[in-house]
């Protein structure tokens, strides 16, 4: 605590302190508690101005804390805030930078407070399965209104200090030095009364229209949330601020926090966080990893093939500010990828405009369109991304490797193929390298780096650091059909057919999947991205083609369990949305809202009939089970072969690129939760009602694991490594 003399008013400065963002850990909450104290008891003290060392208020709570067994041997953060709150001495926050989570509660508990231009605030806890736990749900409302404080609290959205200015988060908002200008503001309302500072005190502001209004954010919070309990938890909290005394309140939202605390979903997210984060720290079987193998810069990269996704890619390179040359095949595509990379280049623009940011498009030499290859000379890196057709590709990295410079890496953004197939085509397979982006690739932020068996770790060093800076995840696995993602889900899309022909349908396994919190059912994501595009693939597999359409085409390939629906689909022009029939209609093609279509299930009993299938109701948790259980896997399966390096690395996959939903941890951690003995279970009793169906057998990983006593996902991949260490 430091002291500030001026006059007849000495101002104390508490400086929270716990580097980088000053996390409130129970060591630095018993600090915070100790300083108060103090300066409650100074007579010399005449007011305290609450800050953050080096430029930061607070970030909040350390969310490890929830998990560890510190948690309860401290002070509470709410009797600290509590403390500050009913304190004789006027408290001032003097907020620099940010006031998240439990830094904005002890804001809030203090009597006044002012921040600088730059800061932001906000009560994220909702992103972590959790509620504001420090009384932030009951004085929030108090300060600002029941409305603005649910939309705050169930989103979780940080508010930039002009707008908490606007909404009476804060009082004043300063250009220059906060601590000095929150000195200021101490020295002037020393001696004032405080009894209507406190919010613990202040009357709710009322609405005429409050109960229409609480009604419409229910529904608004039920919708988006789709099992996901924190936003109901948090909108709850709020809602018993309008009802309860503040006392009352209080208990309601510590019962409300307790529940989300024990519920899972808040460990699954704090799973999904640490996943996330560590995935920067790949490391490779060789033993190779990011502590070994610099990223070279990239100062221009170029990208091949402007469709669906390298017009994405382009524009977020041009967003990272690489500059970029984009080549086409012919001029009226690169017209028309021209256009498209240009429209979602404007559309960012203007977004960060609002944000004060500039992205100056027009800038010379940022973006160059060609249909020219010798323009390709001097790039740093190409991303290649055109047809999945292993010919085409083969032939551009043959071009490739003789026009670019030796030390270029040479990308492909395929969705399944052999990166060593074609990296052999080149004199420089080292430099070769899978960037699987997911469409589309300029908003989606996962991206697989796929390394070959040649690739250098110094080529995965700079494609990680290229996706960073282009705002990806980048997640490093190993090279097999369909890698991670897409590999997990033939296991997962046949269930959807293998259950739809046993006489369930696309409706209710979409419902099913949608209520476990996907944000879009299995089947209408099918319609969304083509079925043309699997057909295509399975075509080239040769699973499918010459040999149909037959009035009954086999349910069998090889003896194992095929379904020809999707296939019959397609003969059939049903491509989806962008024909205007798929597995729902559409009212035109291209269009976007799915209706049930009565053709469909005719179709589907009629192939039923054909093939003697006996139809059964089936439930939701086969669904689930079936599905799900399956995805895992395979899951297991891809952890045994090495080809992810962990059980986080797949979860962070399917959370970030195939809308998993988060609160449930990703796969594995799901299979986990679940149990992997039930998994194992259930997987058995499917396959033994299912022989045809291989991918219902257990994986051996799985069988070892419940063996071994089911150990916590976090020592899945020692075990994996001892046993691999063993071959
Ligand atoms: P697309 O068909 O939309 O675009 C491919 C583009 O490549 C076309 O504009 C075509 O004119 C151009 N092209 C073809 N041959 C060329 C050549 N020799 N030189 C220059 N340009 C040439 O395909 P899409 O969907 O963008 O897929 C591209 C790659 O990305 C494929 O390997 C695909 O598997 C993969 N992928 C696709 C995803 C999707 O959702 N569409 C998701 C992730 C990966």
């Amino acid at each position: 605590m430091a002291q500030y003399a001026r006059g007849a008013a000495a101002v104390a400065v508490i400086r929270i302190c716990n580097p980088p963002l000053n996390t409130l850990s129970v060591k630095t909450l018993l600090a915070l508690q100790q300083e108060v104290k103090h300066a409650n008891i100074d007579p010399t003290v005449k007011a305290v101005v609450i800050c953050g060392a080096n430029g930061k208020f607070s970030a909040g709570a350390d969310i490890k804390l929830f998990s560890s067994p510190d948690l309860g041997n401290g002070p509470s953060l709410a009797s600290v805030i509590d403390l500050i709150e009913k304190s004789d001495k006027p408290m001032v926050a003097a907020i620099e930078s940010l006031a998240l989570g439990g830094g904005l509660e002890v804001a809030l508990g203090c009597h006044y407070r002012i921040a600088h231009m730059q800061a932001r605030v906000g009560l994220p806890e909702v992103t972590l399965g959790l509620l504001p736990g420090a009384g932030g749900t009951q004085r929030l409302p108090r300060l600002i209104g029941v409305p603005a404080a649910l939309e705050i609290i169930t989103t979780g959205k940080h508010i930039r200090a002009a707008e908490a200015l606007k909404l009476g988060i804060i009082d004043e908002i300063v250009e220059e030095n906060t601590v000095e200008a929150a000195i200021h503001l101490a020295e002037r309302v020393s001696g004032q009364p405080l009894g209507p500072r406190r919010l613990c005190s202040k009357q709710i502001p009322r609405l005429p229209n409050m109960e229409a209004i609480i009604e419409e954010a229910l529904v608004k919070v039920k919708k988006q949330a789709r099992g996901f309990l924190a936003p109901e938890m948090c909108f709850q909290a709020v809602e018993a601020s309008l009802h309860l005394p503040f006392e009352e309140g209080i208990r309601k939202e510590r019962e409300l926090f307790l529940f989300l605390l024990s519920s899972g979903q808040a460990t699954a997210l704090q799973y999904a966080f640490f996943a996330q984060r560590n995935m920067e720290k790949w490391t490779l079987p060789s033993g190779a990893s990011w502590k070994t193998a610099a990223p070279r810069p990239i100062q221009r990269a170029a990208v091949i093939g402007l469709g669906t996704m390298g017009r994405g890619i382009v524009a977020s390179l041009v967003k990272a500010k690489v500059p970029v040359v984009a080549l086409e095949q012919d001029k009226n595509h690169l017209e028309q990828g021209r256009g498209a990379v240009m429209a979602f280049l404007g559309g960012e623009a203007l977004r960060m405009q609002q944000n004060n940011q500039m992205l100056d498009v027009q800038k010379p030499g940022l973006l160059h369109f060609t249909l020219d290859f010798s323009s390709l000379r001097d790039v740093d890196l190409v991303i290649e991304a055109v047809f999945e057709d292993m010919a085409v590709k083969k032939e551009i990295f043959h071009k490739l490797s003789t026009i670019c410079k030796p030390e270029a890496f040479l990308c492909t953004n395929t969705s399944c193929l052999d990166i060593n197939e074609i990296a052999a085509i080149t004199r420089r397979p080292h430099q070769v390298i899978g960037t699987h982006f997911f469409a589309p690739a300029h908003i989606m932020k996962l991206l697989e780096v796929i390394y070959g068996q040649h690739t250098s770790p110094t080529a995965i060093a700079t494609v990680m650091s290229l996706g960073k800076a282009m705002g990806k995840i980048g997640v490093v696995v190993g090279n097999c059909f369909g890698f991670v993602g897409n590999r997990m889900l033939i296991p997962y899309r046949d269930q959807m057919n293998f259950l739809i022909e046993e006489g369930s349908t696309p409706e209710e396994i979409d419902k099913a999947l949608e209520e476990f919190g996907f944000k879009m059912g299995p089947f209408l994501v099918s319609d969304l991205s083509g079925l043309d595009v699997g057909w295509r693939i399975r075509k080239e597999q040769g699973l499918t083609g010459a040999r149909l359409p037959l009035s009954t085409p086999p349910r069998h390939r090889n003896g194992i369990r095929y379904s020809p629906l999707p296939d019959i689909l397609c003969e059939k022009g049903r491509y989806g949305q962008k024909t205007g029939k798929g597995w729902y209609q559409y009212d035109k093609p291209g269009g976007r809202v799915p209706k049930s279509d009565p053709w469909l299930h005719y179709f589907l009993s009629d192939y039923r009939n054909a093939h003697n299938i006996m139809t059964r109701t089936i439930t939701q948790d086969e669904i689930l089970e079936r599905c799900l259980y399956s995805l895992a896997n395979e899951g297991f399966q891809i952890l045994s072969e090495g080809i992810a390096s962990c059980p986080e690395a797949i979860d962070t996959v399917y959370i970030n690129g195939y809308g998993w939903p988060r609160h449930r941890g990703g796969p594995m951690f799901y299979a986990s939760q679940v149990g992997l003995s039930t998994v194992l279970a259930k997987l058995q009793k499917y396959a033994e009602a299912n022989p045809d169906i291989p991918s219902l057998q257990p994986c051996p990983l799985l069988q070892k694991l419940v063996a071994l006593g089911s150990p916590p996902v976090s020592k899945w991949s020692s075990f994996v490594e001892s046993q691999n260490s063993k071959l």
